[in-house]
């Protein structure tokens, strides 16, 4: 007899996608992009870039698709250690770029192909400014091209949706934030990054998403939301639900649910509520959640527990405690394996779905 013997299956190691491979590969691929640049004795960032740190006063971040949204909360961690820091869609870029000082420009691509954002990147080389790319492609034209690359180290991804190169991208941005922002930070930051991997392993040994996931099948349409960091998360998993689910998916900033959102909700709209911390910005967002359950829209709340959000949610997607920036790269993790598993009750082509391509090389 024979046994039909598919590479392409023994690549995926076990697994029925390529997608779910590499969501389960992120704790490693963390510790790989965090290895050897941070030193919890020194408590110190060190990265290998020769890149003047103190000429660095402001900051552009550009990008497309997922890798935009990590720019976007990228920004904020720049921005939070006082570096002025902007985010521009790539192909959107334009001449908006480079009036007065030309900042530090920041590619993030995974690929380090894509043309919206090579196109952009050149647009800023030729007005005079210094680029540096994140990328997860040692060798991509991105990492040639700019003056420094920053690379992720997530290993290949094959799946179209962007996944562990996402959390890598959020880590490295993370990374630069401190080292830009002088490389010390305070020990409990230090032990927090390093304790990002284990934590998504303990995401990642939790079967909630796909019972929510069962529930959830079949409804009129999906919204996420979040305030600070969780913002860019709730833009990225409603991206990857529409990527791989073809279900209607919108993410919105939590404050501007009652500026229009809000008009769409109702018992068929489940809302994806990224509710971390107890400061100012969950409370808020709590506020929220109690508006929409006003309103019947079934809740679920992604929460480290500390906001009380539960009382309000049907469904709760549990989160490790942590540093508020690193919440919103957990919080990520919970709603990967959410779209997942919706993609998959529908039967979706996930590793490959219609009219998208893993790197798009054109305008
Ligand atoms: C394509 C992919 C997305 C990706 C985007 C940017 O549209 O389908 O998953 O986020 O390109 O890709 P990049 O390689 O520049 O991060």
């Amino acid at each position: 007899s024979t046994i039909d013997w598919d590479p392409e299956d023994a690549e995926k190691g076990g697994y029925e996608q390529y997608m779910l491979k590499e969501i389960t590969e992120q704790p490693r691929a963390l510790r790989k992009c965090l290895r050897g640049r941070v030193d919890e004795e020194a408590e110190q960032v060190s990265l290998d870039l020769e890149l003047e740190r103190e000429s660095v006063d402001r900051i552009h971040l550009l990008a497309c698709g997922s890798s935009y949204h990590a720019a976007l909360y990228g920004a904020q961690l720049f921005r939070a250690r006082g570096i002025p820091a902007q985010t521009f869609l790539a192909s959107e870029y334009g001449d908006r770029a480079l009036a007065g000082d030309t900042p530090l420009v920041i590619g993030v691509t995974q690929s380090g192909e894509t043309a919206d954002t090579l196109g952009a990147l050149r647009a800023a080389q030729a007005a005079g400014a210094e680029t540096l790319t994140i990328t997860n492609t040692v060798g991509s034209s991105a990492a040639r091209e700019c003056d420094h690359a920053l690379f992720v180290r997530a290993g290949p991804e094959i799946g179209v949706a962007a996944t562990k190169t996402f959390a890598n991208q959020q880590t490295a941005l993370h990374l630069l934030a401190l080292w830009l922002g002088g490389g010390d930070a305070d020990p409990s930051h230090i032990a927090a990054l390093r304790a990002i991997p284990e934590q998504v392993q303990s995401i990642l040994d939790d079967d909630s998403a796909r019972e929510v996931a069962a529930e959830l099948v079949d409804s009129a349409a999906y919204f996420f939301i979040g305030r600070g960091p969780q913002h860019p998360i709730a833009l990225e998993g409603a991206l990857k639900l529409k990527e791989i689910s073809y279900e209607h998916a919108e993410g919105f900033a939590a404050g501007e649910l009652k500026h229009g959102p809000i008009a769409l909700v109702t018992t068929e709209t489940p809302i994806i509520a990224m509710v971390t911390g107890d400061d100012e910005r969950a409370r808020k967002t709590v506020g929220n959640v109690k508006e929409v359950q006003a309103r019947g829209a079934p809740v679920v709340a992604v929460t480290d527990g500390k906001a009380n959000v539960e009382q309000y949610a049907q469904h709760v997607l549990s989160v490790p405690e942590t540093e508020p920036e690193i919440a919103a790269l957990l919080a990520n993790v919970q709603l990967q394996l959410l779209a997942y598993w919706i993609a998959r009750d529908m039967g979706r082509p996930i590793d490959k779905p219609r009219n998208l391509a893993k790197s798009v090389t054109v305008e």
